[in-house]
């Protein structure tokens, strides 16, 4: 028997030194022991990082979603898979049993293929947090669609872009949404997008708000009467273990967004296998993952995971602060939520609320609460420890990426002692590395570098949608052989990884992964602006928020430098949406720049970080004097 379910200290050791020492055997009895498999793999790795060239599995078949549902169904048919959480909560939570959740399923299949939709059709998925979301990603699943999930909350623009890159034939929205006391027009964004989506043939439109849209003939369609219509069984498409399951784009430093392609097989062994270990799943738990099933975090750990697992998952359609601040406790007690999943922009702001709603509510359900997104601060930790986890339930500080699939570094529950800001030890078949900057691997303890992966796992991302070239250039150029993931990291004196942070021009606010340069062409677009440079200072509730330094054209005639701020940031909502929002608009004469052109965004971030002891040589900038002028002007 393999050891799915690692329990003590010792154990977690053993087998780490096992999927290290032996990944192949490792992961093969894993996959073969837990999954359901339509044929058995011929070769269960082959990897060259130089080129770079990942499989898992190879000539597997399966289906990911007889995995997450109808393998469950002779033993927990009636289990509730999905809890649904409305927005306002007068209005009753819904309980989607196993059953229902293949009936539903099944149903949305055979209507997408009614529409034509087909294995390796791209759809695009854009809708808030209802029962159709996850629905709708685990039908394209059930036919071989690649589903590309794009969070409600970008702009049109954003949408676009999205739709446009993986060419999606099809975009599942809803009529509109509900977050706290706003209600959006979703609908409306998407007509926006498609006038510039060529490749769209079919909206499928799910109701959610009571309002008159507009239904643009000959390609919108209501989803229900179609659902009505549709029967109730779907066979599932036989996929390759290596066929694309979902692209979800991720914010890159440079260039448009990436859209990470991420694999069927191994994908499904990793988030499944991590969910049961880092979360301590057992039969009669309920999970709660806060995250948008928007983000990698809601793919991984809202539906595949908990589903491939048998599991009872929570999905949240509101807001943290809506109808008060206190509403994640009300649900925790309302559902007897054991698991609780969030990230620490959400815990930082619940904390400046103190601890009256806390205390209203009976949170004695609570076995293991985690973190996700972004480094936890020491002050949230102990808040999210004393307050929420009444010192008794352990934190899980998981480090993980969209490109990686599955959670890396984090402590398992109960097993590895926590500590403050530490995500603690690698996950089982985690090999991380920690280099320094002339691409020497430093060993040993109480070092920091630039961490990387130097050995494959099961869910990494197998390449960037349309373009290998760049996945290759992000990710295995920097350092030789290895995966590079964008952040610091310092170990400490008993190996346990602490991330400092983005070493890129990578920006995390509030946990999402924010690139400068489409912020910057935003700023750009508008007709006052010469030129920008964004960096990030820190916040006490986003963990991070964006400063801009702006050179206006000189046009002669005076302009109020309000307005100008929200101009700009109306420009940024448009193209990006309102996360990507300015908190500090500066305007100045000049940026620092390098003798060959290349803004120095050093000088700026500490600036913007009010911290100005020591900048540096700055004699030798293209433009030194504009310095001492920013740092006057600082805001
Ligand atoms: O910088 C790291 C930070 O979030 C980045 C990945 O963002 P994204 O692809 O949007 O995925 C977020 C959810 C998995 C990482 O490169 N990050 C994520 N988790 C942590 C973190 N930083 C510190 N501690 C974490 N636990």
């Amino acid at each position: 028997m393999s050891n799915y379910h690692i329990k003590h200290l010792e154990e977690y050791y053993q087998v780490y030194r096992k999927s290290v020492r032996e990944p192949e055997n490792f992961w093969e009895e894993i996959a073969e022991e837990h999954f359901m498999w339509r044929k058995k793999w011929d070769n269960v790795l082959s990897w060259d990082f130089s080129k770079p060239e990942v499989t898992w599995f190879e000539g597997a078949q399966l289906n990911i979603t007889e995995n997450c549902i109808d393998r469950h169904l002779a033993t927990r048919g009636n289990k509730t898979a999905i809890l649904f959480e409305p927005n306002n909560p007068n209005e009753a939570a819904l309980h989607i049993s196993y059953n229902q959740l293949y009936e539903r399923v099944n149903k949305f299949a055979n209507v997408l293929k009614a529409q034509g939709i087909t294995k390796g059709d791209r759809v695009c998925i854009y809708l808030p947090m209802i029962p159709e979301l996850a629905v709708s990603v685990l039908a394209c699943a059930r036919i071989g669609a690649i589903h590309s999930v794009v969070f409600a909350g970008f702009s049109s623009t954003a949408l676009a872009t999205r739709i446009n890159d993986s060419d999606c034939k099809m975009v599942i929205t809803s009529d509109g949404s509900y977050r706290g006391a706003k209600t959006i027009n979703l609908k409306g964004i998407v007509d926006d997008a498609l006038k510039d989506c060529p490749c769209v043939k079919t909206v499928l439109v799910a109701k959610r708000i009571e309002s008159d849209i507009n239904m643009e003939a000959g390609r919108d369609q209501w989803l229900q009467p179609l659902l009505d219509e549709a029967l109730p069984v779907c066979a599932p498409e036989i996929m390759n273990a290596e066929d694309p399951l979902f692209i979800l784009y991720t914010s890159g430093s440079t260039g448009k967004p990436k859209g990470m392609v991420h694999s069927t097989a191994g994908y499904m062994v990793y988030a499944a296998y991590t969910f049961k270990n880092v979360f301590q799943y057992r039969e009669n738990d309920v999970y709660w993952c806060t995250a948008d099933i928007g983000w990698i975090t809601g793919h991984s750990y809202i539906v595949y995971g908990p589903l491939a697992n048998g599991a009872t998952t929570v999905m949240f359609e509101g807001v943290p602060s809506y109808p008060d601040f206190g509403r994640f406790w009300e649900i925790v007690e309302k559902h007897k939520v054991n698991q609780f999943y969030t990230a620490p922009t959400a815990i930082r702001a619940l904390a400046k609320q103190g601890t009256e709603l806390v205390e209203k509510y009976n949170l004695s359900s609570l076995k293991t609460l985690g973190s996700v997104g972004e480094p936890i601060n020491e002050e949230a930790w102990h808040w999210y420890n004393d307050n929420i986890g009444k010192k008794k339930s352990p934190i899980v500080d998981t480090w993980w990426q969209t490109e990686t699939g599955g959670i890396m570094i984090t402590p398992i529950p109960f097993v590895t002692p926590t500590k403050p800001t530490y995500a603690t030890l690698p996950f089982i078949g985690i090999q991380p590395a920690l280099m320094d900057e002339n691409g020497n691997e430093i060993k040993g303890n109480q070092v920091d570098g630039r961490l990387c992966i130097k050995f494959p796992w099961p869910s990494m991302a197998r390449t960037i949608w349309g373009n290998h070239q760049r996945y290759k250039d992000t990710y295995f150029s920097a350092f030789e052989n290895k995966y590079f993931t964008g952040d610091g990291a310092l170990r400490d004196e008993v190996g346990y990884y602490r991330i400092t942070g983005r070493v890129d021009d990578v920006i995390i606010v509030s946990g999402h992964n924010l690139g400068t340069a489409p912020i910057e062409d935003a700023v750009n677009e508008h007709p006052a602006v010469a030129e920008s440079a964004i960096v990030g200072y820190p916040h006490d509730v986003k963990g991070n928020a964006l400063y801009g330094y702006v050179i206006l054209k000189d046009t002669g005639e005076s302009r109020d430098q309000n307005n100008l701020r929200n101009e700009i940031n109306q420009i940024i909502t448009e193209h990006i949406g309102p996360i990507a929002k300015l908190d500090k608009i500066q305007f100045t004469s000049g940026l620092p720049k390098t003798r060959s052109g290349k803004i120095m965004r050093r000088i700026l971030r500490k600036i913007a970080h009010k911290d100005t002891s020591n900048l540096g040589d700055t004699s030798t900038l293209l433009n030194p004097e504009v310095v001492q002028d920013i740092i006057d002007n600082a805001l």
